[in-house]
């Protein structure tokens, strides 16, 4: 039997699904046959503020019954407007591009890097990127990809002109991270237009860049009039602790690029956010940009950010930063005396790198998940050949603190028991 479902980047199956998902309730998902899960990836790391919000849902509602949609080419719609608006207001920034995923808002912002350095009069079309990091699967955000490269090849030639930051060996050595930061440019600044960030290096293997990269990395493109672009695709909306890595850091991006958890998860949406000057070099140009798609700024994906917007202001009762300390306090104490194991992440934003074998197979890890989601934590992992893997965690804001300790506990008590004692 053929399996009708393509599920992308994953093997094209035959046979029926072991099981299908439900019902989702607060940070539980419930399966076919009554099994309930735990969900500490937050969908796929979008809904952080879990299943069946009510708030998110009425405005959804509202907005279906009043407009669902507004063509953006031939008009503006109200809520269009007035997002935009909130969300530059809120971030100190200058305007939006919405886009339908983080991907688009990716090749839209890699668009932009090379036409700024045109409308300047300069040929320079290169983008630095960092060598863990993921963007995404369109050309542009695969191409910025430093992970997946092997995955990536049946798919090229991929764009041309990345150039990679690489990955310190010891991932604590902040004059590491500077090094590698400052030879990448010393490479590369004659043709580099444009440098993505991922201040949390998530698919890499859960790794934070120091704030003194993140900071080194703003001034270089400063001085070499290289244009910013910050990827918080994963990071955005208050997953480390704060609301977003640029402002802790206290950097200023000249792109933003957002999606995931933008609207909860729960319909399809990304946006590029431009910085005031770049607003304003594009409107004193009358330059526009080309990247746009039907559904992009679609109004009910707008209904649903906006609710996100209205809970992000009450963003430190979910007690992130605080809850984290308890998970990956918990992980810690598990896990300690095992050798080969480094527990790391921002709030909550949480890895777990694991032994890999010398051969590179990994079926322990394969097993590990399979037990996990056998005792009912969906899990998420990481896997880069040579550098790292191990399973990640990404529990909703309405985590308890109390039941963070206690999906600890368990995890520890499986990597035990797979990985020695
Ligand atoms: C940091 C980062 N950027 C971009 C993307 C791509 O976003 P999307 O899957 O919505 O295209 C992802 C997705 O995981 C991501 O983690």
């Amino acid at each position: 039997m053929i399996n009708p479902l393509v599920r992308g980047g994953l093997p094209v199956e035959t046979g029926e699904p072991e099981e299908l998902i439900e019902r989702g309730e607060g940070e539980y998902l419930y399966a076919s046959d009554g099994k309930r899960y735990i969900d500490y990836c937050s969908g796929l790391w979008n809904t952080p503020f879990g299943y069946g919000n009510p708030h998110i849902q009425e405005r959804i509602r509202e907005q279906m019954e009043r407009l669902p949609f507004c063509n953006l080419i031939s008009w503006t719609g109200d809520l269009q407007y007035e997002y935009a608006k909130r969300l530059c207001a809120w971030l100190e920034m200058g305007s939006v591009l919405y886009t339908c995923s983080g991907s688009e808002a990716i090749d839209g912002a890699v668009k932009a890097a090379r036409q700024y350095q045109q409308m300047n009069g300069s040929s320079r079309r290169g983008i630095l990127a960092m060598d863990l990091s993921y963007h995404g699967t369109t050309y542009a955000a695969m191409s910025a990809s430093g992970v997946d490269r092997i995955e990536a090849e049946p798919y090229s030639p991929l764009l041309p002109e990345f150039y990679w930051i690489k990955t310190p060996e010891d991932l604590y050595d902040v004059s590491a991270w500077l090094e590698a930061v400052g030879t990448c440019f010393e490479a590369h600044k004659n043709e580099a237009a444009g440098l993505i960030l991922e201040p949390v290096l998530a698919s890499g293997g859960v790794i934070p860049v120091p704030d003194e990269a993140i900071r080194e990395i703003a001034s270089l493109c400063r001085k070499y009039d290289v244009l910013l672009i910050d990827d918080e695709v994963s990071t955005g909306f208050g997953r480390t602790g704060t609301p977003f890595i640029f402002q802790r850091a206290g950097i200023r991006p000249d792109i933003l690029c957002l999606s995931k958890a933008i609207n909860n998860g729960v319909l399809p949406l990304g946006a590029l956010v431009f910085s005031e000057d770049l607003t304003l070099l594009y409107a004193k140009r009358r330059a526009s940009i080309l990247h746009f798609s039907t559904q992009a700024g679609n109004l009910l994906s707008l209904a649903a950010a906006d609710a996100v917007l209205d809970l992000m202001e009450d963003y430190e009762s979910y007690r992130v930063a605080e809850k984290g300390d308890v998970f990956l306090g918990k992980l810690n104490e598990g896990l300690s005396g095992m050798e080969g194991i480094d527990v790391r992440g921002r709030g909550l934003l949480a890895g777990i790198a694991l032994p890999v074998p010398a051969d590179g197979q990994n079926q322990k890890l394969g097993l590990l998940l399979t037990r996990l989601k056998n005792k009912g934590i969906a899990n998420y992992y990481f896997n880069n050949p040579g550098y790292n893997a191990g399973v990640s965690f990404l529990p909703p804001y309405i985590a308890t603190e109390q039941q963070l300790a206690a999906v600890a506990e368990r995890v520890a008590l499986q990597i035990r028991r797979t990985y020695g004692v």
